[in-house]
């Protein structure tokens, strides 16, 4: 990825607006990144926001950025303004729990952040995120390609971290995806999956290995069920989503084309008005265009159902 030469960034400003666990740490990885000058914390506990923010300058101070408590006046002119506050999953729930309660925060939330930063780009992490992301776009009155919900880039992620591992190469080498639900309905991409520009099978053919099925569901498995092991162990997943979210940005804050697999609103498998990830190239003018994929019959459908399990959810919120 290409990094923004100190000129650039001097003017960069990211809101994060919820200064809990994942938006913390976000800020942090945007510190390590130095991917902005100013970061501004929003959030209800203030006082919460202002230890975090007193803990985190002593980091400004390294990336010479600038890290502050903010409210929603300063989202004015900010390039980026990502949406971490909510409610988290506890053990067993799925995200699609916690729908009601982070909805009600986005009705509140979002309008004010739509006030004072009318042409910014919001980045949605709170969950469920595709939901949220949809509830954003309607919310905001912005166009689709300025509300982008973190999605699949997570598990995209996680989906290649598990590839690498089983085939012994480095996961930047592995070429696969997750799309659809950013939960329990997301489905990996077979189908197009490669290493070395070798569909799996051939790969495994010349690196004279087994093409173990098996195996593969197993790591597209731990994949969707990552966040639920975490989540179990330790409460809660930050790093992570944390580095995907400013994976996300650097493209917008470089102008990068970069292609990744996040939620947007749009049509998908015939299903309308929905949000889910699919690969979309991200700019400077936020995530601004489809990279359509050739799915087999049997991932349309999968992702048809995905598409229509987030659309039940969308319908009943509107009841
Ligand atoms: N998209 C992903 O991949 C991903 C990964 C991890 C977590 N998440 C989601 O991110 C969200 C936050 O998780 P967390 O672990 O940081 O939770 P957390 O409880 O640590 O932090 C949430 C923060 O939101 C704040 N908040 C609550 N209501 C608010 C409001 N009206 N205005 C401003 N701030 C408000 C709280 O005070 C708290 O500081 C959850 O919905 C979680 O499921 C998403």
């Amino acid at each position: 990825m290409p990094q923004p030469n100190a000129a650039d960034v001097k003017s960069i400003k990211i809101v994060i607006v919820g200064a809990g666990s994942v938006g913390v740490t976000t800020a942090y990885a945007l510190l390590l990144d130095r991917l902005a000058a100013d970061i501004v914390l929003i959030d209800i506990d203030k006082n919460r926001a202002m230890g975090e923010v007193m803990d985190l300058s002593h980091a400004a101070h390294f990336a010479q950025a600038r890290v502050r408590v903010g409210d929603y006046e300063d989202c004015a002119h900010a390039a980026a303004v990502i949406i971490t506050a909510g409610v988290n999953q506890k053990p067993g729930q799925t995200r699609l729990d916690l729908v009601k309660t982070n909805y009600a925060l986005f009705r509140d939330v979002v309008p004010r952040i739509a006030r004072h930063a009318p042409d910014t780009i919001l980045v949605v992490a709170t969950n469920p995120v595709d939901v949220l992301t949809h509830a954003a776009h309607h919310l905001s009155g912005f166009p689709l390609e300025r509300v982008i919900g973190s999605g699949t880039a997570m598990d995209t992620t996680r989906f290649r971290h598990e590839l690498g591992k089983h085939f012994g190469v480095n996961p930047r080498n592995v070429h696969a995806m997750i799309v659809g639900e950013h939960g329990d309905s997301q489905l990996p991409v077979w189908s197009l999956a490669t290493i070395c520009g070798m569909r799996l099978h051939d790969y495994c053919r010349a690196a004279r290995m087994e093409h173990d099925e098996a195996a593969l569901e197993a790591c597209a498995k731990r994949t969707r069920e990552a966040a639920y092991e975490i989540i179990r162990r330790k409460g809660k997943t930050n790093y992570g989503v944390a580095s995907v979210l400013v994976s996300i940005l650097q493209p917008i804050v470089t102008d990068s084309d970069a292609i990744m697999t996040v939620s947007r609103v749009g049509t998908y498998a015939g299903i309308q008005d929905v949000a889910l990830s699919m690969p979309c190239k991200l700019n400077r003018h936020g995530a601004y265009q489809d990279v359509p994929l050739l799915l087999s019959e049997l991932e349309e459908a999968e992702l048809r159902e995905s598409a229509q399990s987030i659309k039940e959810v969308l319908m009943s919120l509107e009841k």
